[in-house]
């Protein structure tokens, strides 16, 4: 398999996204939640990686993001930041940890920079949780909002269908987008919503804005990783491409190492003491 080339391994930082926006190079983003997979994912190039709160779902086996807790965001993104080099690593604050006190918010957001040394924060929501956000700005640390479908909000929502097709809710979310980045986001996720109107926030704001089932016309894609390598067998959305059958290749190894176990054919001599 060919492993994509990287011409610049400089460390990838808030900033320099900024600067892929800026000369028209589209960001790559994947999540990942170990350290193994986090590793060879940084090695073949991509710009970031989200520990993201769908950890709760294809890690966990939970039907929402909304169980995951704190600690156990720590646990993934801990890993995750052992396995990089080159890539920036964003990790998801989980639900119920930034969306009451602003000075909850803060307390969330330092544990997880203190304890797993994260590059910047990803919070979903807009003016909702505006006070928060800048509670984690003032500290220093980088925010990147969550826009459109945030996962979170499923009950309120009631399931996982396309947002913002309305005229009301699509202002709403351009009015958002506006204000995460006046308040000093770096950058901006917008999930499941008309490619249109992803294509007009992302020509509007100076920030990067990368889109999960939302066009190509924003600044980067961001997909989970268990989706496009086939692991998470049961999810294909129309927004999701697949670049590998991971799953049958695994159940495929499992079975041939189970038949090779019953049939004594595993080990031979040369793979004893
Ligand atoms: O948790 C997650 O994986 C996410 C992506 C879907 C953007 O937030």
């Amino acid at each position: 398999m060919s492993v994509a080339k990287v011409d610049d391994n400089r460390k990838v930082t808030t900033r320099r996204l900024i600067e892929m926006k800026q000369r028209g190079e589209k960001i790559s983003m994947l999540t990942a939640y170990d350290y193994s997979m986090a590793k060879l994912i940084d090695s073949a190039g991509i710009d970031v990686i989200l520990v993201g709160d769908s950890a709760s779902n294809v890690m966990a086996g939970n039907m929402t993001t909304l169980p995951i807790t704190l600690d156990q965001m720590i646990y993934h993104a801990a890993s995750v930041k052992k396995g990089v080099n080159r890539t920036l690593v964003v990790v998801d604050l989980p639900f119920g940890t930034y969306q009451g006190d602003p000075k909850d918010a803060f307390a969330s957001a330092v544990r997880v920079m203190r304890e797993t040394g994260a590059d910047c924060l990803k919070l979903e929501g807009g003016s909702e949780i505006k006070e928060s956000i800048e509670y984690i700005l003032r500290a220093g640390i980088p925010v990147m909002g969550h826009l459109g479908l945030t996962p979170q909000s499923v009950n309120k929502f009631g399931g996982y269908s396309v947002r913002a097709r309305e005229e009301v809710e699509a202002r709403k979310l351009l009015e958002d987008a506006h204000l995460l980045e006046e308040i000093g986001c770096c950058s901006l996720v917008l999930e499941k919503i008309p490619a249109e109107l992803a294509s007009r926030v992302a020509s509007e704001l100076t920030i990067p804005v990368i889109g999960i089932g939302a066009g190509g016309g924003v600044d980067g894609q961001v997909l989970v990783m268990h989706d496009m390598l086939g692991i998470n067998q049961g999810f294909s959305p129309k927004f999701l491409r697949r670049y590998a059958n991971l799953g049958e290749e695994i159940i495929l190894a499992v079975q041939n190492y189970i038949q090779d176990v019953k049939s004594q054919d595993f080990p031979n001599e040369n793979e004893q003491y």
